[in-house]
């Protein structure tokens, strides 16, 4: 529990400095307090915001935060083509919510952020939530290869 809550901390650090950073102008003019929260609920959105940079923009691994990660990253775009062209999309859920048991052993590292108390932490409006995670999975479906698909 410790351990979560520090993660968090710092991850919730990491964003606020990135995002403090990126908003320096508004900020000396006391316009806006950094955005941890988009306003937008849109996956392709969320996905920008949270997740491109380290997944890319097109889910395929290419983030620049990747150089300092220690584990190789996964490309996103081809979840349905090594499960015989069905998206797991139970399992996906289960990743990016993060607070499920299949999620964590299956990464191992775990160097991937869990979403799921982030966004808790961020908002407390429970079914807005629901439709963030709903709509970055969705969007992570969106992205996948068709190739040797079954759809
Ligand atoms: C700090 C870098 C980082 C960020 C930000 C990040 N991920 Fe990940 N993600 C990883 C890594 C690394 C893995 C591989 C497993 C691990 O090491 O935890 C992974 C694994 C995954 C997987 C499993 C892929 C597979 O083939 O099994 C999914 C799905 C995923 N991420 C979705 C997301 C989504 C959606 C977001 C944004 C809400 C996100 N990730 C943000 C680093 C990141």
């Amino acid at each position: 529990m410790t351990f979560r809550l520090t993660h968090l901390r710092l991850v919730l650090l990491a964003v606020a400095t990135v995002t403090a950073i990126a908003s320096a102008p508004a900020q000396r003019s006391g316009v806006q307090p950094p955005q941890l929260l988009p306003a937008s609920v849109f996956g392709p959105d969320l996905f920008r915001f949270y997740c491109a940079s380290c997944h890319g923009i097109d889910g395929r691994g290419g983030g620049p935060v990747v150089p300092a990660l220690k584990h190789r990253i996964p490309d996103l775009t081809m979840m349905a083509s090594r499960e015989d062209g069905v998206f797991p999309k139970a399992r996906v859920t289960a990743i990016v919510v993060g607070d499920k048991a299949p999620a964590i052993p299956a990464h191992g590292s775990r160097e991937m952020p869990v979403w799921g108390p982030i966004f808790r932490a961020l908002d407390s409006d429970s079914a807005r939530n629901k439709a963030r995670i709903e709509n970055l999975v969705a969007y992570v479906e969106s992205l996948q290869v068709r190739g040797a698909a079954k759809w």
